[in-house]
């Protein structure tokens, strides 16, 4: 129905039937240091991309400021605004000569320069330069009339959203808008993770309205979780392990922690409520993979839904030569034909059990890499919850003495979690915001990084995205 305008940000475009309508008023509301500046810049260079003409209006920010720290993104604004695509107006000191001429001066520009796309940052300013709010409605009907309409350029106005109120503008041009667009940051855990949020776009039906974003290189968009891409018996290239560590099979893990999984060292791995088993395994997946094709064994205790079969199937798929290198074990007693039952009356038994499996597989050159579903020997083993305290020390302490490499996960609500925890070496959080699945790490403290599975059919590792 209407003519798209591209964003210059695919994963947004494909939320929005392919970009903004064309000629429209876009607000892009939000609180200071949102990236709203970061966004607007790289919506105008995509045009200039495409052979729309720009302009960027700005009462905020100098034009040497906008210009180092867009290029910082790799957008190259100099070069665009010597081909004549791209032009910057400073109004930082005009303001004083009126805002309906400053108002006109735009409109000259915008029909003078035949620019496609028009950003303005902010309204806000424009507004507070005038007493009354009719003027302010004035202006964004002389922008709305010759702008918009007449010379048919796609704009965004900006609007700055003080912190902490709920407001997005003046209670106007948030109704007059075609469309608004909110950025925010919330902080969890003491990270800033930022979002942005579609609450409204004339004529389009919206796919998802609220979208994780970083600015880490460019304002990039991160791509929700998608368990049709999870398990599909993705293969992952091979990282070599050096003397000290063996590789996750992710670069970016590795870099987090120090060079990969330190030998006879535990790792917590705490699982939010809200992360699916098949995220869990396809975060787990390429550590495994790692580990067997570098020739080391591995042993598994599902975590609580995860059913012994359904793991050996995924690894099946991703880790053809797993097999033989690998054991996963059983305790909810319907384990197939290659599980081992780790039934019990008590959790001794399963433990030991596990070790005598363990010592039979384990080859003594090579390393073990045990993965626990903690939650599951809980959930199976309840009343014998001292006497599993107990075992995570045993079993840490003989990880450790061997040199191997233990992977406990758990859940928030675990009873296990501070005794793991107080035990750990590393201690890793995943958790899921705005579907997007986030790793942090908590013991060594890190900002919270997407993940990105590869997409299907590569032959590349999950990537880890820096957001907060
Ligand atoms: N390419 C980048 N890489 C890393 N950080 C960036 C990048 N671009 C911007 N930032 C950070 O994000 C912050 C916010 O970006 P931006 O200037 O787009 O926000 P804004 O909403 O326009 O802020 P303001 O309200 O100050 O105008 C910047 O101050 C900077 O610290
Ligand atoms: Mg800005």
């Amino acid at each position: 129905m209407f003519q798209r305008v591209p964003t210059g940000i695919p994963e947004l475009d494909d939320v929005i039937e392919g970009g903004l309508p064309k000629a429209g008023l876009f607000l892009v509301a939000g609180t200071p240091g949102s990236g709203k500046t970061a966004f607007s810049a790289r919506f105008l260079y995509e045009g200039i991309i495409k052979g729309d003409r720009g302009i960027y209006v700005s009462f905020a920010e100098g034009r040497d400021a906008f210009f180092s720290e867009t290029a910082r993104s790799g957008l190259d604004f100099a070069k665009a605004d010597e081909a004549g695509m791209f032009l910057y107006m400073d109004l930082l000191t005009v303001k004083n000569e009126g805002i309906p001429a400053v108002t006109q001066s735009i409109v000259d520009a915008v029909l003078d320069f035949k620019a496609s796309r028009l950003v303005i940052d902010s309204f806000s300013a424009m507004a507070q330069a005038v007493p009354e709010l009719i003027e302010a409605r004035s202006i964004l009907h002389t922008i709305l009339g010759k702008i918009i309409r007449q010379a048919e350029c796609t704009t965004l106005l900006i609007s700055e959203v003080p912190v902490g109120t709920s407001r997005l503008g003046l209670g106007i041009e948030e109704f007059v808008a075609d469309g608004v667009l909110k950025f925010t940051q919330k902080e969890i855990d003491g990270r800033v993770i930022r979002n942005l949020v579609i609450l409204k776009l004339r004529g389009t039906k919206i796919g998802r309205r609220e979208h994780m974003f970083t600015l880490d290189g460019g304002f990039r968009m991160l791509s929700p979780f998608d368990s049709s891409q999870a398990n599909n018996g993705h293969s992952y290239p091979v990282i070599k392990n050096t003397a000290s560590h063996s590789s996750t099979g992710i670069n970016g893990l590795d870099t987090i922690l120090g060079g990969g999984l330190k030998r006879g060292s535990h790792i917590l791995l705490e699982v939010g409520e809200d992360v699916s088993s098949t995220s869990l395994m396809s975060f787990l997946t390429p550590i495994i993979s790692n580990t067997v094709k570098s020739g080391d064994q591995v042993i598994c205790i599902p975590v609580n839904g995860m059913y012994p079969e359904e793991l050996q199937e995924t690894l099946r798929k991703s880790v053809p030569e797993g097999p033989a290198s690998m054991q996963v074990f059983d305790i909810t007693g319907r384990g197939g034909p290659n599980t081992v039952d780790l039934g019990g009356a008590t959790v001794l038994q399963p433990f030991d059990m596990f070790w005598k499996t363990a010592k039979k597989l384990r080859k003594p050159e090579n390393r073990l890499l045990s993965i626990i579903g903690f939650d599951a020997l809980e959930a199976r083993y309840a009343k014998d919850l001292p006497a599993m305290q107990g075992l995570i020390i045993e079993t840490i302490a003989k990880v450790r003495n061997a040199g191997d490499i233990m992977i406990s996960i758990a859940r928030p609500f675990s009873n296990t979690l501070r005794e793991l925890a107080s035990a750990s070496d590393v201690h890793l959080r995943l958790a899921q915001y705005d579907g997007v699945l986030c790793l942090l790490g908590v013991k060594p403290r890190t900002d919270y990084y997407g993940v990105s599975l590869p997409d299907k059919g590569a032959h590349a590792q999950i990537e880890l995205v820096q957001v907060s």
